[in-house]
């Protein structure tokens, strides 16, 4: 009788010493392999005589089968070390901080220009806007300047190609308040709106840009009053700052589409130009000449407008003294404000 327990259990110690397929599958061939010793013991059954092939028989198919199955849960596990050991080997570091993304942020001019709305919005002012390239008559003529006022000059306006139906040559709009004379003719009174938008002039230095921002403000009915101009204005400019201790003063000034007019003024209270005045914005009581020219009575309506500087009133707000900084793109600057 042959030990097969022996057999068996030196074929598992030796499949479980395979470290690798190849050596694996050398060993299932000593064992089961064509002239395997397994296979030769299953040959050599015929030679038997039929009572000890009755016994032998079943002993080495179970045999057989231990082996077999042996090396199959081998053959798995070498399959699985090998998976393993490549996932290892290919595995990402999920947990590598990620290269990120910049986030933007919005200009603080912007920013500003969003608040203003948001104000004027809650005190029931709609919004609208218009063309930044107007002609001479909503410009100028509408709004009442003469034709040698200095702001016509080719030195102060930025005149583009082309020209109007009467032949006068195209521009840059100096200021929002053409928006007026745009926005009264289309609407009924009472007129309550701001007009935000780019504008442009021949300027620059440190509070004036060649391309800034200004806000027109226009509230026409029968009865508003300059009283109400500076009420208005008054409460903006808390909400805006954000404080009710604000240094302002309406100075007397002139526009040629306002009488009374007034220039409002605002003072740093930090930063390297404190205790300094800053204009912030032209203003007055529409003149009749331009409410006529909104195709409404003057006899009948009276109210304010005023056109205020976006930069000015983002250069106060956080103690900028030079609004170029505001275009020239410097992040470093930039990400101050976000
Ligand atoms: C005007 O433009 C008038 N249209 C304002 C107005 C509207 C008066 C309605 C009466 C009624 P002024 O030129 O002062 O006015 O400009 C108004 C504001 O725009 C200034 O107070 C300032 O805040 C801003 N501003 C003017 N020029 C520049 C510039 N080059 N860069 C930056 N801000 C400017
Ligand atoms: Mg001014």
């Amino acid at each position: 009788m042959i030990d097969l327990e022996h057999l068996v259990a030196e074929a598992q110690t030796r499949f479980a010493e395979a470290q690798d397929t190849t050596t694996l599958e050398n060993q299932k061939a000593h064992y089961l392999g064509k002239t395997g010793v397994l296979t030769e013991l299953l040959k050599g059954l015929g030679k038997l005589d039929p009572e000890a092939r009755k016994t032998e028989g079943p002993r080495v198919n179970v045999a057989k089968q231990h082996i077999e199955q042996s090396l199959n849960a081998r053959r798995q596990a070498l399959a699985d070390m090998q998976m393993n050991a490549r996932l290892n080997a290919e595995a990402i570091d999920v947990t590598l901080p990620g290269r990120g993304r910049k986030r933007g942020g919005i200009h603080p001019v912007m920013r500003t220009w969003q608040r203003v709305e948001e104000i004027f919005g809650s005190m029931g002012f709609d919004v609208a806007d218009g063309p930044e390239i107007e002609t001479d008559w909503y410009n100028f003529t509408a709004l009442n300047s003469p034709e040698n006022h200095p702001a016509r000059s080719m030195q102060d306006t930025f005149y583009v190609e082309g020209h109007d139906s009467t032949g006068k040559p195209l521009l840059l709009r100096t200021h929002t308040s053409p928006m007026q004379v745009r926005y009264a003719r289309t609407h009924q009174p009472p007129i309550k709106v701001i007009l935000p938008g780019r504008t442009y002039r021949v300027d620059s230095d440190a509070t004036h840009s060649p391309m800034f921002h200004q806000v027109e403000g226009l509230w026409i009915d029968e009865n508003i009053s300059f009283a109400d101009l500076k009420g208005v204005y008054t409460e903006f400019l808390k909400h805006f700052f954000e404080t009710d201790d604000l240094v302002v003063r309406f100075r007397p000034s002139f526009f040629p589409f306002t009488e009374p007019s007034a220039e409002i003024d605002m003072m740093f209270e930090s930063g390297p130009n404190k205790g300094r005045w800053l204009e912030i914005s032209g203003s007055g009581q529409v003149h009749p000449t331009v409410v006529r020219n909104y195709g409404l009575d003057p006899e009948r309506y009276i109210g304010f407008a005023f056109g205020s500087g976006l930069e000015r009133l983002t250069m106060l707000r956080y103690s900028v003294n030079d609004l170029r900084l505001f275009y020239e793109g410097d992040l470093r600057f930039l990400k101050q404000f976000n």
